[in-house]
């Protein structure tokens, strides 16, 4: 049995893309949910898809880590910079709505959409002490077409992010659907 626990602080989509994905599926796997702020509505998503969830603190999250064994952390929508001994603890990847390393940290979506550039896109990588920076994984790309909207890139976005996050760490856990 493979046991993931994934990390948010806000909305939790991809939270719940992730966990649809293996609900279709014959997998071992385990899903809990974690977030470090007590009314993130992936808490809410977690308990309307029967998933068991905690609210652990920024500063416990070694201890909870350290208590509980998880084949892989998969962050989704998590605020915070999760500092060296957290890091090198265990596997930790992250999804991030650019193509990085352009359009790093928050708001990657506008800066991306604001600095005119014709393609932009979704990476999934590994987690290290730097924001967004550890080693990448897997990358889409979305075209940004004349006439788009912000809020036309940022659903096309989520909708790449809800495809990808699920096929990366499916593959990552039992080397195939890539
Ligand atoms: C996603 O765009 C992800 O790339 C970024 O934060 C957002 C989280 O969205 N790291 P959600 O909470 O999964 O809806």
């Amino acid at each position: 049995m493979k046991k993931i626990a994934v990390f948010g602080s806000g909305n939790g989509s991809n939270f719940e893309a992730i966990v649809k994905y293996f609900q279709g599926k014959n997998k071992d796997i385990e899903f809990i949910c974690v977030s470090d702020k007590k009314n993130a509505y992936i808490l809410e998503r977690a308990k309307n898809l029967d998933i068991k969830s905690y609210h652990i603190l920024f500063n416990d999250t070694l201890e909870f880590l350290k208590e509980n064994h998880f084949d892989l952390v998969v962050l989704a929508g998590y605020m915070r910079i999760l500092p060296k001994e957290v890091v090198e603890f265990t596997k930790i990847i992250n999804i991030h709505p650019s193509l990085l390393p352009d359009f790093k940290g928050k708001d990657a979506i506008k800066k991306a959409y604001e600095s005119g550039v014709k393609t932009t896109g979704v990476t999934v990588h590994y987690v290290n002490e730097e924001v967004d920076s550890g080693d990448i994984i897997a990358q889409n790309t979305v075209v940004i077409e004349n006439k788009m909207t912000l809020e036309q890139l940022e659903e096309e976005i989520h909708r790449v992010e809800h495809n990808l996050y699920p096929k990366i760490i499916e593959n990552l856990l039992f080397g195939e659907s890539l």
